[in-house]
């Protein structure tokens, strides 16, 4: 009997600029671009084994990842998938949409799938990001003839890496934007990663680690009867044009003014749509009160870049330099939330093939 192991890590990214509103709801096309930093340790783990067998099978397991002792700890803190009966049935459909593109219909064997987040889930730090990312890739690999080969090379293909941020993004739209990074725009046709500097460190302030309770898929649904939405797609293409040129400056008052604005454009179309909705808690406005006076305050520092996904946490990305003063100054104001931390990332990763005859 032949097996084969290939384990993958896909991280999270955050929007400064929200794809919120789909033209194709079958496709995941987005109504307009969107501009994301990609992170790099909240990501999800994906061990993906293949097994012989008469025919195509694919079984989730739910048993906790072990990555061995090499890792880091913030790599090694994974937290158990809980794996609803609607994540498992797209995670079978986003098996077979893959071996079909892959050409590999006629592929047969048992794929055994494990995976695992280093943040909570549907809390609004984009796990379908992160979990489409990596399923993808470790479904991609398995459907290839020589996986080592595959791990060497899919990330020298310009056009194999697009034809993969094709197939996530008909999974989770956001997650054809954590392939790459740290900088990556997500036009609607297309994914380019931007060469601007990326000195942030992202606090994410958990004010709640319980699922959100409107799906994002619904999400993109009813914002359109919101009368915010009128413009948006104008507004939003403004916005992309006038954040690259602050990235590329970097410059932190504009980035800074320009994902606020973004934030609160796309939790107030949440608010305002036929039936309103809000992923916030009361303790996400003391959060962003508090964030909106510090951000105000004279001082020489740069200011912080505070934005939310769709969810009641609160991310401030700050510069590496000042990031120390900063968690403390929120752990001081604020002892009774975690912070989560990361740093600019550069994408999903092979982590380990393995073929194996026994
Ligand atoms: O990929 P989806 O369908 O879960 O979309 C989520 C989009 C937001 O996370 C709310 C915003 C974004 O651009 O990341």
């Amino acid at each position: 009997m032949s097996s084969r192991r290939i384990l993958v890590r896909a991280p999270s990214n955050i929007a400064l600029i929200k794809y919120m509103g789909k033209s194709d709801v079958s496709l995941n096309l987005p109504l307009n671009s969107s501009l994301s930093m990609t992170l790099s340790d909240l990501c999800t783990w994906a061990e993906l084994i293949v097994e012989d067998s008469e025919k195509f099978e694919l079984e989730i397991a739910e048993s906790i990842l072990d990555l061995g002792p090499t890792r880091s700890t913030m790599q090694k803190r994974l937290l158990q998938n809980a794996w609803s009966e609607t994540d498992r049935t797209k995670a079978l459909k986003h098996a077979a949409r893959v071996r079909s593109q892959m050409g590999a219909d006629s592929l047969k064997g048992k794929w055994i799938l494990k995976t695992n987040n280093t943040f909570p889930a549907g809390a609004g730090i984009a796990s379908s990001a992160s979990s489409f990312a990596a399923m993808t890739l470790a479904f991609a690999a398995a459907c290839s003839k020589d996986a080592y080969q595959f791990s060497r090379e899919w990330r020298q293909d310009s056009e194999f890496i697009h034809r993969l941020t094709d197939l996530s993004r008909l999974g989770s739209g956001s997650s054809c934007r954590s392939f790459q990074g740290p900088w990556v725009l997500w036009n609607p046709d297309r994914v380019a990663v931007l060469p601007y500097p990326a000195p942030f460190v992202d606090l994410v302030v958990v004010v709640d680690q319980g699922k959100k309770s409107v799906s994002s898929s619904d999400a993109h649904l009813r914002v359109l009867d919101s009368p915010l939405w009128l413009g948006r797609p104008e507004r939003v293409s403004k916005r992309v044009s006038a954040l690259r040129i602050a990235l590329e400056k970097n410059d932190l008052h504009a980035i800074s003014a320009i994902a606020w604005a973004e934030a609160l454009e796309m939790h107030g179309l949440f608010h305002t749509s036929k039936e309103p909705f809000s992923y916030w808690k009361p303790e996400t406005l003391k959060v962003l009160n508090w964030l909106e006076e510090s951000k105000t305050s004279s001082s020489a520092e740069p200011p912080a870049v505070v934005t939310l996904d769709a969810g009641a946490n609160v991310h401030v990305l700050v510069t590496q330099e000042y990031a120390e003063a900063w968690k403390d100054r929120i752990k001081q104001k604020f002892p009774e939330f975690k912070i989560l931390e990361d740093r600019p990332g550069t994408g999903a990763e092979i982590v380990e093939v393995q073929e194996g005859v026994y």
